[in-house]
């Protein structure tokens, strides 16, 4: 694997792999990595001619600076993961090769109710954050193909939102990859790292209720599907940003469903200081 810190390295690299005619995937991240970021990096490996992972801890996305303080950091680590994983280059640049300007957001992006929602309601700027950060990604990359985890539901959303707004719509196909979970059904995160042993234990309980969302769906009013689901929540010690039912297509918040509409599950709740995210498709 080809470790690059500096743009201009990166640049000349790739710009003389594509006129060989390779195709390039793209896996970004902010790495503490586990096998869901290894699963994108395999994707990627089976349907392009070299894979580029990039690991930068982009500060801009971060509305709670203890979240950017805390956020674990494993390099070492990442890197012997990703040779194991076949990984062709990684990308690791510093803040100011990123942003040589200034954090400042130069362009507001237009991201429809996807701001106002879920993760944008409760997160406000992190997405501006990640589509400042992917953008610049992009426009450095220039990727074939994007590789995304399910997992960041409302991420693949916005990113692909991203995506038809700029230049990218015709050169970059995104590749959203299922969301990889521990035994216990816990969704792989490198967050998960911050979990002291008894909050592990009791982390899994997201995941049963997205499954007790799924198994107890009819047609008719959620309210009291998604009360419930979010008072087992606060019972286990969780503290509850949301657990909703959403347009699957959209994440429009379904108040009541007919019975065909496609539907997702979206849950964010804090076990002590660590925020955890997940969903559930549930038909
Ligand atoms: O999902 C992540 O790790 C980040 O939000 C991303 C897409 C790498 C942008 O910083």
């Amino acid at each position: 694997m080809i470790l690059f810190k500096r743009i201009a390295d990166l640049h000349k690299y790739l710009d003389a792999q594509r006129q060989t005619g390779k195709k390039i995937g793209f896996v970004p991240t902010m790495g503490a990595l586990h096998e869901g970021h290894l699963s994108l990096v395999r994707q990627s490996k089976s349907c392009t001619d070299l894979t580029l992972c990039s690991i930068f801890v982009n500060p801009t996305q971060f509305n709670a600076p203890r979240d950017f303080e805390k956020y674990p950091v494993s390099t070492e680590q990442d890197i012997t993961l990703l040779v194991s994983a076949g990984c062709d280059l990684l990308f690791l640049p510093a803040v100011a090769e990123i942003y040589p300007e200034g954090q400042r957001p130069a362009v507001h992006y237009d991201l429809g109710m996807l701001e106002s929602v879920l993760e944008g309601k409760f997160r406000p700027g992190h997405f501006q954050g990640v589509c400042q950060v992917v953008h610049r990604l992009l426009d450095l990359v220039r990727p074939d193909d994007l590789f995304l985890g399910q997992k960041d539901y409302q991420q693949c959303m916005v990113i692909t939102r991203l995506i038809e707004q700029t230049g990218y719509r015709e050169k970059t196909r995104v590749h959203i990859c299922p969301t990889l979970r521990e035994e216990d059904g816990l969704a792989m995160s490198s967050r998960n790292r911050r979990l002291d042993k008894t909050e592990r234990a009791t982390a899994k309980a997201i995941y049963q209720s997205l499954c007790f969302i799924k198994n107890q769906l009819r047609p008719g009013e959620l309210a009291e599907l998604t009360e419930t689901a979010g008072k087992q929540l606060t019972e286990k010690g969780f503290r509850v940003d949301y657990i909703e039912i959403a347009d699957a297509a959209s994440l429009a918040p379904c108040p009541s469903w007919d019975g065909k509409q496609k539907l997702v599950a979206l849950a964010a709740a804090f076990l002590g200081e660590v925020r955890l995210i997940d969903n559930l498709p549930l038909n």
